[in-house]
């Protein structure tokens, strides 16, 4: 991706007054926030770079929002697209959050998955601008030595952010990668007064807090025929590619499965890093016994990580084999963090989809950590793309009692700049 330097020669006066001249500037599109409006502008002009830059996007945006006035006295737009576009003119910086609320929002968005529980991220609150940082001290080498589920993951909090504080009335501006200088500071985040709530993004807040990594083995997913082109189309406005593996696919999966733990028997770095994770020990991080599969259900799922027994009863009643459906989410171009970040807003979204149709989920990303395993999975998608994280659907076959919630870090470790 460009820095910001490099975009120095674009006229961004220019380029504001072209899309204020276009038909996404438009009184047609008055039912859309500034940005998105601007965002499918430079899409549909193929400057998704810009888009991905967050200090070249709010360069462009100030353009925008200073030129709206001039823009409007010559006619340049309509009065419906100025009364959609008054709030920016008034409001540079978005409206101001009262403390509260952001906590809240970010104990929520806390409740996303990460890697083995590891929550690699960092909240800081700062003039009514909330922050997103990687915490790299959180990586996990043997298992993410490339950093990709770090990504993933807090790409995972900050899409949980975003449905966090939907529900709460307020629509968040992101900002990603906004300073090229820091790698880690991965969103700055501005909001905006939503004038309604929606029983939809309440549901979807609520869903939040329903969702676990369930590692059973799946019947075959209630009409799954309705539910596959929902969840494809979850992940739309995130820019990822999305596919579902097809069953006479499933086979060469499992393989590759089972080869990449066979191989990690091995790997003292990564089994020393399952086991810290795994301890029932670890207090507000990792993978609790209850949460861990019986010796019977992971015999029974073909495409899983190997993980040590858990607490869950063994006694597997009568329940065939994995019959889930497997989601696999890639990036269009490999390694672009910024494309894995967004790839992680997609799984939470997709996740969040799932449990609103009353699906069981697993991530799984121990294909996707290996390069040899990556291109086997390239190879069973057809949707192309370099694949990033697969997901496990289906109806959870153990009626048991539910699975209590895993435990997550004190809000006060993860978030400052607001009383917790
Ligand atoms: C990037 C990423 C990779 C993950 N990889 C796996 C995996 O390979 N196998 C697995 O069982 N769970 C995997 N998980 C799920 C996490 O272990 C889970 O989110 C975490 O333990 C918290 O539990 P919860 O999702 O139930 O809240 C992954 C989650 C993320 C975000």
């Amino acid at each position: 991706m460009k820095p910001v330097a490099q975009w120095d020669s674009l006229n961004w006066d220019d380029l504001s007054w072209e899309f204020l001249r276009s038909e996404f500037a438009g009184g047609g599109y008055a039912y859309c926030a500034l940005e998105r409006r601007l965002d499918s502008y430079l899409r549909h002009h193929g400057l998704h770079q810009i888009v991905n830059d967050g200090t070249a996007y709010g360069r462009l945006l100030k353009c925008v929002i200073a030129n709206i006035g001039v823009a409007r006295r010559r006619g340049v737009i309509g009065e419906r697209a100025t009364a959609a576009f008054a709030d920016r003119q008034t409001s540079r910086t978005g409206d101001t959050v009262d403390d509260r609320v952001l906590r809240d929002g970010v104990e929520l968005a806390c409740r996303a998955p990460s890697l083995h529980n590891s929550q690699p991220w960092r909240w800081v609150v700062d003039r009514g601008t909330l922050h997103l940082f990687a915490d790299r001290a959180r990586l996990l080498p043997g298992a993410d030595s490339a950093g990709r589920d770090l990504l993933l993951s807090c790409g995972a909090a900050l899409d949980h952010l975003r449905v966090a504080m939907a529900a709460s009335g307020w629509e968040t501006i992101v900002g990603r990668l906004p300073d090229p200088q820091e790698p880690d500071h991965l969103a700055a985040m501005t909001f905006r007064r939503s004038e309604t709530v929606t029983d939809a993004q309440r549901r979807r807040a609520d869903a939040i807090l329903r969702r676990r990594t369930d590692r059973s083995p799946y019947e075959v997913p209630a009409n799954w025929p309705e539910l596959e082109p929902r969840l494809l189309s979850s992940v739309v406005s995130h820019d990822v590619l999305a596919d579902v593996v097809q069953d006479s696919e499933r086979p060469t999966l499992a393989l590759a499965s089972r080869l990449t733990e066979t191989l990690r028997e091995y790997d003292e770095v990564y089994q020393a890093e399952l086991e810290w994770y795994t301890s029932p020990y670890a207090v507000g991080e990792g993978i609790p016994p209850t949460a861990l599969p019986a010796g019977s259900e992971a015999r029974h799922t073909d495409v899983t990580r190997f993980f040590p027994s858990g607490a869950r009863d063994d006694q597997h009643h009568g329940i065939g084999d994995d019959r889930s459906k497997i989601l696999v989410l890639s990036t269009h171009d490999g390694t672009d963090r910024i494309d894995v970040l967004r790839c992680g807003e997609a799984l939470s979204g997709v996740l969040l989809e799932g449990t609103l149709a009353g699906l069981a989920s697993c991530t799984l990303t121990h294909l996707t950590e290996s390069t040899l395993h990556r291109d086997v999975i390239r190879s069973v998608t057809r949707a192309g793309g370099s694949p990033q994280v697969l997901i496990r659907f289906g109806s959870a076959a153990t009626v048991t009692e539910p699975q209590p919630m895993t435990p997550r870090r004190p809000l006060a470790d993860v978030l400052r700049g607001v009383p917790t």
